[in-house]
């Protein structure tokens, strides 16, 4: 098999739009709208916008920087780029190759219960194609959720068709695969959530739902608060497990990935904003509590929709809008998997992503079927799903993050993280760019950047690597 040759993205927006489709997701839709009706508001907003800024855009540079640099899946990354940063560029066993191989074991657990509600919304809209809410009371509602999450095959059958839909798209490879679908249905997202936040901001009474979330109440801000809020970002922006590596592999070396990232961390923030937006003011328009948790998107939307003028077509649209946010999140999940696989065992993209699904949905089935009454799929109390939510979220993903940050940040030489930041622009002594860089490309590497360069690189090693391990400490005594 020939993996010489890698794809890259074809361009910046392809970039963007492929590193957007993976941080947009279940995180922003229903996840972030939840978190902030439980601490908040927009206090939770605020806090949560400066830790994204602060410790996510960094993160996802260090993991762009470790991606293009190396030009591998996570576990060949870490092999490679610490030969080289090791004395004289001997060949040795580095221990960071495990931070690979963690990232790897962390995108099949994810993608193991992220099916299972991936394949909820798969299900849903075909409810809501078929009228299935029409003439509903919540009561009912409610009980068609748990009928539909405790069916014997039905779940598991959306899981499946889902867990295809997304190997399809990834075998057709980083450009004509994932770059094409996300450049398709990014913009398409964007517009759904746009209708949906028209329409509920003309609701009666959205100025109430609307205060709520927009007003800030400072008095909920604590610790635990700023745990969520780390939390939510690391999941919602994809970082902590070498998703980013993967896709940052793929970036060209004249693209300018301090923007993309940027970019990404505030189209991502901007898009749970506007969840916010469409879910509040339609639930308080209802009389419908802001705080329902995870069944927010699978019941009480749905009630709400059958109650409104043109309900039929807004459920539908919106349930439309989470597969396809859902979808891009998968891919991102599976091309890690299957970019380590067919580079590490050399096998070909097909056979890679044949055996990555078969794997993933073997884990997934349990985690699916987690959710039947009475089922013996629960260790110490909690459901499989739970497992692998908390396994991933509480423990993996901080880890990961920490590593890649201190990896990065002190294991790596300082010139050649510099030199990814600022595309080769950078002189090390003076720190300043090269001679030359203003006639050369005078816009995309100003002094603005090269500061914003240098900040970053304070804090990926000083600031981010703190941060996460006190708060990833205190999470663990609480
Ligand atoms: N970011 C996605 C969301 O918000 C989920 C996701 C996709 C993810 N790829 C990931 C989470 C990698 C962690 C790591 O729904």
């Amino acid at each position: 098999m020939d993996n010489t040759k890698r794809e890259n993205f074809g361009s910046k927006l392809g970039i963007i739009m492929a590193t957007a489709g993976s941080a947009l997701g279940l995180g922003n839709i229903y996840r972030f709208p939840c978190e902030a009706g439980a601490n908040g508001g927009a206090a939770f907003l605020i806090v949560y916008l400066a830790i994204a800024l602060l410790i996510g855009t960094p993160l996802m540079m260090a993991e762009f920087i470790i991606g293009r640099r190396s030009r591998s899946n996570p576990i060949g990354a870490f092999r490679k780029l610490d030969k080289t940063s090791a004395e004289g560029g001997k060949a040795r066993k580095s221990p960071f190759t495990l931070v690979g191989y963690l990232g790897v074991l962390s995108a099949f657990l994810i993608l193991a219960f992220y099916t299972t509600v991936a394949g909820w919304t798969l299900g849903y809209l075909g409810k809501s194609i078929a009228g299935h809410f029409g003439g509903q009371d919540l009561a009912g509602i409610q009980q068609q959720f748990s009928d539909f999450t405790s069916h014997p095959w039905l779940p598991l059958v959306c899981q499946g068709a889902f867990l295809l839909l997304t190997a399809v798209v990834v075998m057709r490879g980083v450009k004509d695969g994932i770059e094409r679908w996300s450049k398709i249905l990014m913009p398409l997202l964007l517009v759904i959530m746009v209708v949906l936040c028209i329409k509920s901001l003309t609701l009666s009474g959205a100025n109430e739902g609307l205060r709520f979330f927009l007003k800030p109440d400072f008095s909920k801000i604590d610790a635990g608060v700023l745990i969520s809020a780390l939390g939510q970002c690391f999941f919602s922006l994809s970082i902590g497990m070498g998703a980013l590596i993967t896709y940052g592999s793929y970036i060209d070396k004249n693209d300018n990935m301090l923007s993309s990232a940027v970019s990404v961390t505030l189209a991502d923030t901007l898009v749970a904003v506007l969840a916010g937006i469409v879910i509040f003011p339609a639930a308080f328009s209802f009389g419908i509590q802001p705080e329902a948790g995870a069944s927010l998107a699978f019941t009480t939307l749905p009630m709400v929709f059958q109650q409104m003028t043109g309900g039929y077509f807004f459920c539908l649209i919106f349930f439309l809008l989470l597969v396809i946010a859902t979808l891009t999140s998968t891919i991102s999940l599976l091309e890690v998997i299957v970019a380590a696989l067919s580079e590490e065992l050399h096998l070909s993209r097909t056979r890679a992503a044949i055996i990555g699904t078969v794997g993933t949905a073997i884990i997934g089935v349990l985690a699916t079927l987690s959710f039947r009454p009475g089922s013996p799929l629960h260790i110490g109390g909690t459901t499989v799903f739970d497992l692998l939510d908390h396994a991933t979220a509480m423990y993996l993903m901080p880890i990961g993050g920490l590593l890649i940050v201190l990896f990065v940040g002190w294991r790596m030489k300082r010139a050649d993280v510099m030199d990814e930041m600022t595309n080769g622009k950078w002189k090390e002594n003076s720190g300043k760019m090269k001679e030359g860089c203003t006639t050369a490309a005078p816009r995309r590497h100003s002094t603005f950047h090269s500061q914003l360069s240098t900040l970053i690189y304070l804090i990926i090693r000083y600031l981010a690597p703190v941060a996460i391990a006190i708060i990833f400490i205190s999470q663990l005594l609480k």
